[in-house]
């Protein structure tokens, strides 16, 4: 079994990051992944603030704008909140392109050129559209990088081809199942000719090689204690600060943690990116984390740290606000 990662020609500080993770997921040393896949993060929001050099504006706060396209999903991982359809149902509801086609020209208009990563509540390769979506995005942010979390399960050599042509940087292919998957994957993507695509192993350790975190309370049952988020309580949170989330319908939710849709914040379709980053709600809850007040819903039932990314963009907001 081999197993590569990606060389992405559109954003070579990613690739430096790779190299010491082939080695580590060669050996299969599963913890160590997580960690890298933690580097590799921090590399990203370094090279984000290399490519802003000094001047930066207030909306280069936003490092990644985490797009929701579809809310179906076909898995039902034990540690998602998919686990438990009362919690999270599959419904047959999906981003259209002419909204794709407007929340992507009002990020264009922002000059955003940051990272959009198509992930969020559910199973983007479910959406029937979205390499349309893809194309959109694409086309108004030519300069930003484009990647999209999966479970691959419905990647074809069709489907890979017709990702990259309209414009995706890199597929996150999610591992759940085991090393099969990957000897899988590896034959697909030599066959579609490209690289540009990493493995995230999540198959063999008790945390799912992931930094496992309870979704702002609608998971109870993976073992987080009511002790580790208290704990938290006076710990100020960075996402608000450098992360924007957008769901199927335009909605901006305050965070991509907020799985129960508590604070929707603003809408794309009908508002600039600028007045929904800075919408009064936003303001609101930010000001209150500056100061570690996790007292509000649905912060008070969160397990997130939320300080190990965006320090700068919470330094640029607060000054800001
Ligand atoms: C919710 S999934 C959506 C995208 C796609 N369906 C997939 O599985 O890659 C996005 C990412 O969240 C991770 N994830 C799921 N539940 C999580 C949890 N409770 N804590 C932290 N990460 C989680 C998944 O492993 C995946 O990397
Ligand atoms: S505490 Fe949790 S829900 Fe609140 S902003 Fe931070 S990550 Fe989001």
């Amino acid at each position: 079994m081999s197993l590569r990662l990606s060389n992405n020609k559109q954003t070579p500080d990613i690739i430096n990051g790779s190299e010491s993770n082939k080695c580590i997921i060669m050996s299969e040393t599963i913890t160590t992944d997580k960690d890298s896949f933690l580097a590799h993060r921090r590399k990203q929001e370094e090279l984000h603030w290399r490519r802003k050099g000094n001047v930066s504006g207030i909306l280069d706060s936003i490092l990644t704008v985490e797009v929701n396209t579809t809310e179906l999903c076909n898995r039902s991982c034990v540690f998602c909140p998919r686990h438990n359809p009362e919690v999270f149902p599959n419904r047959n509801l999906h981003m259209t392109v002419k909204g794709a086609n407007t929340i992507a020209e009002h990020l264009g208009e922002a000059q955003y050129n940051g990272k959009i990563s198509f992930s969020g509540f559910g199973e983007n390769l479910l959406n029937p559209n979205f390499v349309e979506i893809v194309r959109e995005f694409r086309f108004y942010l030519p300069t930003a990088t484009l990647e999209c979390n999966t479970n691959g399960d419905r990647l074809t050599k069709d489907y890979i081809t017709k990702l990259f042509k309209a414009g995706l940087d890199l597929l996150y292919v999610n591992l759940y199942d085991g090393a099969e998957q990957a000897e899988h994957f590896d034959k697909l993507f030599a066959e579609t000719r490209t690289n540009q695509y990493r493995y995230r192993v999540h198959w063999a350790t008790a945390d799912h090689g992931l930094i496992l975190n309870n979704r702002s309370g609608v998971i109870d049952w993976i073992g987080v204690e009511e002790g580790d988020v208290k704990a938290l309580q006076g710990k100020p949170c960075h996402y608000p600060f450098y992360k924007m989330f957008v769901d199927w319908n335009g909605d901006v939710l305050f965070c991509s943690n907020d799985w129960g849709r508590e604070h929707v914040v603003g809408n794309l379709l009908q508002s600039s990116v600028m007045d929904v980053w800075f919408s009064k709600p936003m303001n609101k809850i930010r000001r209150k984390l500056i100061k570690g007040d996790r007292t509000m819903s649905p912060c008070n039932k969160c397990s997130v740290d939320g300080s190990l990314f965006g320090k700068p963009s919470f330094d640029l907001i607060k000054e800001a606000l």
